[in-house]
């Protein structure tokens, strides 16, 4: 989720684009850079870490003044977060200058294209392919946009991109396809950005891109075609948002606006790993496929939300690579004799990659000289250069405190290594993973379709308001979400809230259950009958005596209807990918229920967003 600026106009490019990069630093960020287009030459500058760095820079050599100009706060994807990696990039003349937010499936291919043609490239980042492309391009013929268009068509993945030629020293270009941009239109200025903070200080008129589109910025006005060249369609908008609001996409919290982002963050997490004969590709865990098949067991390390993803973790690593699986709680790991060899595969799952304790259970792990794959969020954080590979979630960043989007990431991470792991060892033949990874190819228009319908699960949130306790019950991989769906409660509208394993009830906790205590239960799927017909009777045993249900169950399962207080429908999916639409509406409820509470629920209190202590 980096952030993009870019300026035409009468103003000092320079101070416009920097400041707008400012306005864009919440959204998280390891490193920033400018181009300024003056005099018919291009400067750059571009440092890594905050923007602070870039300003140093700036102040100590600046460029020549100029009106043309762009920005970029990047949040590493592709290559470490180190200034060669940051952007702006340029082509092999210094002439043209590109800026990126999103993923380029397709760049390695592009690369070896370019390379095999002379061009430089030295950076590890996907955008500078698009710098040299665009070069080629131009020497074909047309102005930038013309360039633009052409290379757009050759790209495939999520991209906003914004780009700058010395032979047009009046133009700035963008292009977007499943990744944002927008255009504020001033008087004799306009403005590109990722999000409208970054120039509503200037202008409250804004174009919204639309999908496979390029705009040519001029001082003057605004062009907008598809990828072919055809004129399209725009809708001028007033933007009536404050700049806080605007920082939150205009909502009130950054965590709605995180959990309305996570169908984007799903199929970002599952870009460029699914090949195009449907097996996987996961070269970046760095780990080879003969390591892979001589591994004979698995730990998996975790704290808080991230522990809840490795509990998920295990049903699907056992169900489809057939290997042994523990979870344990990272701060618990290295204080018991956990039996590890140079086979067993220890998996810490961080979205931060800065918790203590998760690095601490690596640092164990690797003096029993295990093997170790990170799952992260943040490309460039400590845990990643402590284990032997890493698979990256694409979740953005997130800002608040409550993981949501991450937590969906990291199961999509941990699907993806299952099904790895099956493929590479032959536990399931090619077509059955096959198969299932179409299935999660599917997911983020699942969760989508789960967010269109959560308007009655906000309104019982709000009236339980008033509540002492929920409980919260599944089995299988409907137990990590019972405990997921209480941690959401407990952290954010600080109430007391317990997940059992259903199974787990008549054993004690059913005791608790007393007249109007509202339960939420995560039925299964019906295709898992034998589960399915026991958290039934579970609905049943606890109504009798008294329990508010709410039960949370997929789309035309009837039976769960009559013993149902409150009944939330998700489309049917897999057993095994049922976390990633049945957490969803817990996120909402507790979002909701803190809120009516009156809770700040981005920074709940004695909660930091990164445990970096023991
Ligand atoms: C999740 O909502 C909490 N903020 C917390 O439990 C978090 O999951 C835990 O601290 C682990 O953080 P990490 O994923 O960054 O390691």
């Amino acid at each position: 989720m980096c952030g993009i600026v870019g300026y035409v106009g009468g103003r000092p490019a320079l101070d416009v684009v920097v400041d707008g990069l400012a306005r864009l630093e919440y959204r998280g960020y390891d490193s920033a850079g400018v181009a300024i287009l003056a005099e018919g030459a291009l400067t750059t500058a571009k440092r890594a870490g905050k923007l602070v760095n870039l300003r140093e820079a700036l102040a100590e050599e600046p460029p020549p003044a100029g009106t043309l100009g762009m920005g970029h706060t990047r949040w590493a994807t592709h290559g470490a977060p180190n200034d060669r990696n940051a952007h702006p990039h340029v082509d092999c003349s210094g002439t043209v200058a590109v800026i990126h937010n999103g993923i380029i499936e397709n760049f390695a291919a592009l690369r070896s294209e370019l390379e095999e043609a002379g061009h430089k490239l030295g950076s590890d980042t996907d955008t500078e392919a698009v710098a040299h492309l665009l070069e080629d391009e131009l020497k074909a013929g047309g102005n930038l946009a013309d360039a633009m268009r052409r290379v757009c068509r050759r790209l495939e993945g999520a991209f906003t991109l914004v780009a700058m030629h010395t032979g047009d020293p009046d133009l700035v270009v963008g292009a977007r396809r499943n990744s944002p941009l927008v255009v504020g239109v001033g008087d004799g200025e306009n403005f590109l950005a990722s999000d409208v903070a970054a120039f509503i200080e200037h202008t409250r008129d804004a174009i919204e891109l639309g999908q496979d589109q390029v705009v040519e910025l001029r001082a003057g006005g605004v062009a907008v075609t598809d990828f072919e060249g055809r004129p399209a369609e725009v809708k001028e908008y007033h933007v009536d948002w404050d700049v806080s609001a605007a920082e939150k996409g205009g909502y009130d919290y950054f965590m709605l606006k995180e959990i309305a982002e996570q169908p984007r963050a799903v199929a970002d997490t599952l870009l460029g790993r699914i090949g195009t004969d449907g097996r996987l590709t996961l070269d970046e865990m760095r780990i080879s496929d003969q390591e892979l098949r001589e591994v004979d067991k698995i730990i998996i390390v975790a704290c808080g939300t991230s522990y809840h993803a490795g509990l998920i973790a295990k049903y699907a690593i056992e169900h489809w690579a057939g290997l042994p699986c523990e979870v344990e709680l990272a701060s618990e790991f290295r204080y018991r004799d956990a039996i590890l060899s140079p086979t067993t595969l220890v998996i810490a799952i961080s979205q931060s990659g800065e918790t203590m304790d998760a690095l601490m259970a690596v640092r164990h792990a690797r003096e029993q000289k295990a093997k170790l794959l990170g799952i992260c969020n943040v490309n460039g954080s400590t845990l990643p250069r402590e284990c032997d590979g890493v698979l990256y979630t694409h979740a953005g960043p997130e800002i608040a405190v409550a993981s949501t989007k991450a937590f969906l990431t990291q199961l999509v991470a941990v699907y993806l290594i299952a099904l790895y792991l099956a493929q590479v060892r032959g536990t399931k033949w090619g077509d059955e993973v096959f198969a299932m990874v179409q299935l999660l190819d599917g997911m983020p228009e699942k969760v989508d379709k789960v967010l269109e319908t959560m308007e009655p699960v906000r309104e019982l949130a709000r009236s339980l308001a008033g509540e002492r306790c929920v409980l919260f019950l599944g089995r299988h991989v409907g137990f990590p979400v019972a405990l997921e769906g209480a941690l959401k409660l407990k952290e954010l509208a600080y109430m007391h809230a317990e997940g059992f394993a259903a199974g787990e009830l008549k054993h004690g906790p059913i005791a608790l259950i007393e007249e109007g205590l509202p339960v939420v239960v995560v039925v299964p799927p019906r295709a898992r009958a034998v589960l399915h017909d026991k958290i039934v009777s579970n609905i049943q045993e606890i109504r009798a005596r008294g329990a508010r249900t709410i039960v949370i169950a997929e789309e035309g399962d009837a039976s769960v209807e009559p013993y149902a207080d409150t009944l939330i429908s998700v489309p049917a999916v897999p057993t095994l990918l049922q976390p990633l639409v049945t957490t969803v509406p817990l996120q909402v409820f507790a979002c909701e229920l803190a809120t009516a509470k009156g809770h700040d629920v981005d920074q709940p209190r004695n909660l930091a967003k990164s445990v970096t202590v023991e």
